[in-house]
């Protein structure tokens, strides 16, 4: 039995990376592959050009110094304080009292938590404890940072502000950011490139933005269906009179009429029923969902004339 399998993936240096799949599909696993909390029992796990899973002694000590981790419940050391807990790390790598007392507020300061660093976390909100987590995961300058569902504890808006945040640390630092998250509503804000698991192996993987305007296994494309939530309700489900068609549309199609086009070429009407414009990664994605009535010939044909014009068509029910 293994909890991961076959999971082969590349991540790119200065990305930000996202592992998304529904509880137990292996995730952490993965994540703790990577800064060898948990040793495969095959394959290798290659950074800069290096097999790491071959490191020993001082090699994998310098290596786990290079790979910050952020836990989803903070894992901070409750009997002290703020700045001790960012010093802690500071303390196993070596580092002389001065360069400590250096680097500390430095840490605060980029995580917005300068005015808490004598305080003791269990004064903080879930966000200010996160952001302690993170600049501890810092400390010794890492070159990626792992995040164990950083954000699960927290409430929408805190997720949102903390999901900002890592952004910044990614283009301020350049630092590889690989984030867990069983929600692709995280992925979304600030993902470039994602992988998705299901029961141990890795389904599907790309760049963000193509997942979520063509998700090709059926998980993901369960996962974006969720996350795009464009369930109607049955009283309108009830009154559709012609086809129900799902229009997908990238964000550069969303200034054309494509909707008045197909009007206008067959003799057919249109109903929307729902529409949104998502951003993924800031770049806007269109979903429409429209009753399409007439005939059945001119709505095959208005709907083999949109697929030429948008990412997708797809008839929900006839
Ligand atoms: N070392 C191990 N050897 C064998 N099985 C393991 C090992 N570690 C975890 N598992 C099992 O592998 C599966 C995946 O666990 P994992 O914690 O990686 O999932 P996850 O995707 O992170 O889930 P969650 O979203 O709940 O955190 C689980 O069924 C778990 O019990
Ligand atoms: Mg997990």
């Amino acid at each position: 039995m293994h909890a991961v399998r076959n999971a082969d993936l590349a991540i790119a240096d200065g990305e930000i990376f996202g592992i998304v799949g529904t509880s137990g599909a292996g995730k952490s696993t993965l994540l703790r592959t990577i800064n060898l909390l948990q040793k495969p029992s095959s394959g290798s796990i290659i950074i800069d050009g290096v097999d790491i899973t071959r490191a020993k002694g001082k090699d994998l000590r310098n290596f786990r110094l290079s790979v910050g981790m952020v836990f989803q419940h903070f894992n901070l050391l409750y009997a002290r304080t703020v700045a001790d807990n960012v010093a802690f790390p500071l303390h196993i790598a070596g580092k002389t009292k001065n360069e400590i007392g250096g680097r500390v507020p430095e840490l605060l300061d980029l995580v917005g938590l300068s005015d808490k660093s004598s305080v003791y976390p269990s004064t903080l909100s879930g966000g200010q404890k996160q952001r302690v987590g993170i600049a501890r995961a810092l400390a010794n300058n890492p070159k990626i940072l792992l995040c164990d569902e950083p954000t699960s504890a927290l409430d929408l808006e805190t997720t949102n502000a903390l999901l900002d945040l890592l952004g910044d640390i990614n283009r301020k630092l350049g630092i590889t950011i690989i984030l867990i998250s069983h929600e692709m509503a995280v992925v979304k804000k600030i993902c470039t490139k994602v992988a998705v698991m299901s029961e141990g192996a890795i389904v599907e993987t790309g760049n963000a933005y193509d997942i979520f305007a063509a998700p090709v296994h059926p998980f993901t494309r369960q996962l974006v269906e969720h996350t795009l939530d464009l369930e109607l309700p049955p009283r309108l489900l009830k009154e559709v009179k012609g086809a129900l068609v799902k229009i997908v549309y990238r964000g550069e199609k969303a200034e054309e009429p494509v909707l008045s086009d197909a009007l206008r070429k067959h003799s057919i009407h249109f109903n929307v029923l729902h529409g949104k414009i998502e951003y993924i990664n800031g770049k806007p994605l269109g979903v429409l969902l429209i009753d399409t009535i007439g005939n059945k010939e001119e709505i095959q044909k208005t709907i083999d004339y949109l697929k030429t014009r948008v990412e997708s068509v797809e008839v929900i029910h006839a």
